[in-house]
């Protein structure tokens, strides 16, 4: 029996955790596979994608920068990656190239199962309107919040970001808004940071009173990067959280579309973070 091949491309890929979820995620649940990470150069996604088709690969995830490219090549894409306009898992079966993005509904399980935080009713604020953000609203709007503010420092982009999410906030009774970063006066229950700041350490781009006492504080990245969010979120009353449980479901979510099984994922992000802890 030949065994299923898998990768993340990227650029750069070298510190990704995804194979090492993979590899856990299979011998969990029992399954074939290999799993492993490429570093592909700007310009060369599209041949890298076909070359690993040509080997035999069965799927990868996508990451930085090249979900864009891939929601692109894709034959047939979910309708949350066409809301998206960003694809972090393809398949490939029959010849079709298929582009899914599981971001958004790794976000949403890490909040809701994990930090145990049902968002059904509550009033979001998701700062950025770039690729990340992007990636996440559709399935934010899913969890039928009562409220979503999407707030970036160049306003256009968040109102384009809205417009094109209108349809399906009105489909789960959201009232959904775009706002210019520095003009928001009230407070949130939930407060999600898809900004590029942490990545380069330019500070927390929204002011503390956006926070309601004991607000979930998420950025979505993990590391140090998020430190100065998290602390800051500390230091006015909210409960921080980093991006790493969202990096955990959103693969187990991946995996389940390859392989038809969802892994245990809350038991994979205790075991990640004391990996991290150790220094590995
Ligand atoms: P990504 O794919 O990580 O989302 P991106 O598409 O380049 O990257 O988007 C970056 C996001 O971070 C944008 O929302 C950007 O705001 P602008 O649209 O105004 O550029 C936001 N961002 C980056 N640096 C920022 C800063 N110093 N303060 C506030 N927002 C910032």
């Amino acid at each position: 029996m030949t065994t299923d091949l898998y990768c993340v491309m990227g650029h750069p890929v070298a510190h990704s955790r995804s194979p090492w979820l993979h590899a856990r995620f299979a011998e969990i649940t029992g399954q074939q596979l290999h799993y492993d990470k490429r570093d592909i150069a700007p310009g060369d996604f599209a041949r890298s994608v076909r070359a690993f088709i040509e080997e035999g690969g069965r799927g990868c995830n996508i990451t930085v920068p090249f979900k864009f490219e891939a929601a692109e090549l894709a034959t047939h894409a979910s309708a949350r990656s066409v809301l998206a306009q960003a694809s972090n898992t393809l398949t490939f079966k029959n010849g079709q190239i298929l582009a899914d993005n599981t971001d958004g509904i790794g976000l949403v399980a890490d909040i809701e199962r994990n930090a145990d935080l049902p968002l059904k009713g509550l009033r979001l604020l998701l700062i950025g309107a770039g690729g990340a953000a992007a990636g996440v609203l559709g399935p934010l709007l899913q969890a039928s919040p009562a409220h979503l503010s999407v707030a970036n420092r160049t306003l256009h982009k968040a109102s384009e970001l809205v417009a094109r999410h209108q349809a399906l906030a009105a489909q789960h009774n959201t009232v959904l808004e775009a706002h210019n970063l520095h003009a928001l006066n009230e407070a949130f229950d939930v407060i999600i940071n898809a900004t590029a700041t942490s990545l380069s350490g330019a500070g927390v781009p929204v002011d503390a009173r956006v926070l309601q006492p004991g607000a979930l504080a998420y950025d979505m990245m993990y590391g140090p990067g998020a430190q100065g969010f998290m602390d800051w979120a500390r230091a006015h009353g909210a409960v921080p959280r980093d991006g790493l449980g969202m990096l955990v479901e959103q693969a187990a979510e991946s995996f389940l579309l390859w392989r038809g099984v969802r892994p245990p994922s809350g038991q994979l992000l205790s075991e990640l973070r004391a990996v991290i802890a150790g220094g590995h």
